[in-house]
């Protein structure tokens, strides 16, 4: 029976005895094969579906660490600035614990409902503040240094340890890390804990290879890609809408030990790849979580996986049902007709 993540990999986490584990049994998502893909980029490429984690993103696997630390450090109250998601972990992750409060800073307007409809029914303090992400996070660390609250941002080293346990499941997988690996990049605490799993596998020998990371940030909030802050970030993909990412600098390690890059995909090719992956893989994801797909769709249209061999992974951070409007301003509206037989079997085409 899967139990979550500190259990099946407290070998590689710095848990004891005495760490009171706080799960909703995250971890161990689907990796599927998408064959319109691997056909279109000519490399077998791989969904890591992490959007089926309990809360609907891959934030879980952080949370379960993060909270289960403050539990044992004793913790009453902790606290996370956020686009969503996170918000989301951290409120569900409290109420399991069934003693440690939660209060969560988020852009006002700019987060998607369904993240917000979680982080409010989970019981947490919802404050939404007339700035973006990065004026939340700088609020946090603040009050975080000063008050007696845990930062469950991914700057707590917990979360990152949590978040790595991505990577063990892939080479679980596969057998090996795959040659490459795709992902959105925001704060970048993810890019940094997928490098520091491959690492941990490689070095255990539990992995042969290390994978290329291929992180993508969107074009209106590409701080890493241009070489500086961002203090106006824009995108439609508002859960990276991230202007100056506390863990850039990790992120640069990653991109340049693996030998990968850092590079931006527009809202446009972030949509067209968010369509693409519900229309052709049945893989229904909120639009970040599609700049892992948009990224790989633009580096094969400019060559860089020619003559090249092997697997590509692409992780998909978060469910699309976190944000079902993006969905249905994008799509062709459903007909409204009267209930007659001949008139819906007229439109039907039969
Ligand atoms: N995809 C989704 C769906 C996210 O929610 C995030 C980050 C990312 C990608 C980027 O991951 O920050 O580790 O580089 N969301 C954070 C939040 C910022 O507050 O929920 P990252």
């Amino acid at each position: 029976m899967w139990t979550g993540i500190i259990q099946h990999y407290r070998d590689f986490l710095p848990v004891s005895n005495k760490t009171p584990i706080v799960t909703l049994q995250e971890g161990n998502t689907p990796l599927l094969l998408s064959k319109s893909l691997s056909q279109r980029v000519g490399l077998e490429v791989y969904l890591k579906y992490e959007g089926l984690n309990p809360t609907g993103s891959f934030k879980d696997r952080g949370m379960t660490m993060a909270i289960s630390k403050a539990l044992e450090k004793g913790a009453r109250c902790v606290m996370c600035a956020s686009t969503g998601n996170t918000s989301a972990s951290a409120a569900a992750y409290a109420a399991a614990s069934g003693a440690l409060k939660c209060i969560v800073l988020v852009p006002e307007g700019s987060i998607a409902l369904g993240k917000l409809a979680q982080a409010l029914i989970h019981q947490a303090k919802v404050i939404a503040i007339k700035g973006n992400f990065d004026d939340a996070l700088t609020l946090v660390k603040t009050i975080t240094q000063k008050y007696p609250v845990e930062l469950v941002n991914s700057i707590n080293p917990f979360r990152i340890e949590g978040q790595k346990t991505a990577s063990f499941e892939v080479c679980d997988r596969l057998g090996d890390a795959p040659e490459y690996h795709a992902i959105p990049v925001g704060n970048a605490g993810n890019i940094t804990a997928y490098w520091q799993g491959y690492q941990e596998y490689h070095n255990s020998g539990r992995a042969k290879r290390l994978p290329k990371m291929l992180g993508f940030q969107a074009s209106g909030a590409a701080p890493i890609v241009r070489g500086k802050v961002v203090s106006e970030p824009e995108t439609i993909a508002t859960a990276i809408r991230i202007g100056n990412p506390a863990s850039w600098k990790k992120a640069l390690q990653a991109r340049d030990e693996s030998k990968g890059l850092i590079d931006e995909v527009t809202d446009q090719e972030i949509l067209e790849a968010y369509k693409r992956l519900a229309g052709d893989s049945g893989v229904f994801v909120e639009p970040a979580s599609a700049a892992s797909v948009a990224g790989i769709l633009k580096l094969h249209t400019q060559g860089y996986f020619q003559n090249k061999r092997g697997r590509i992974v692409c992780t998909l951070t978060g469910h699309g049902l976190k944000d079902p409007h993006i969905a249905v301003e994008n799509i062709e509206k459903p007909v409204s007709l009267p209930p007659d037989m001949d008139v819906i079997l007229k439109a039907i085409g039969f």
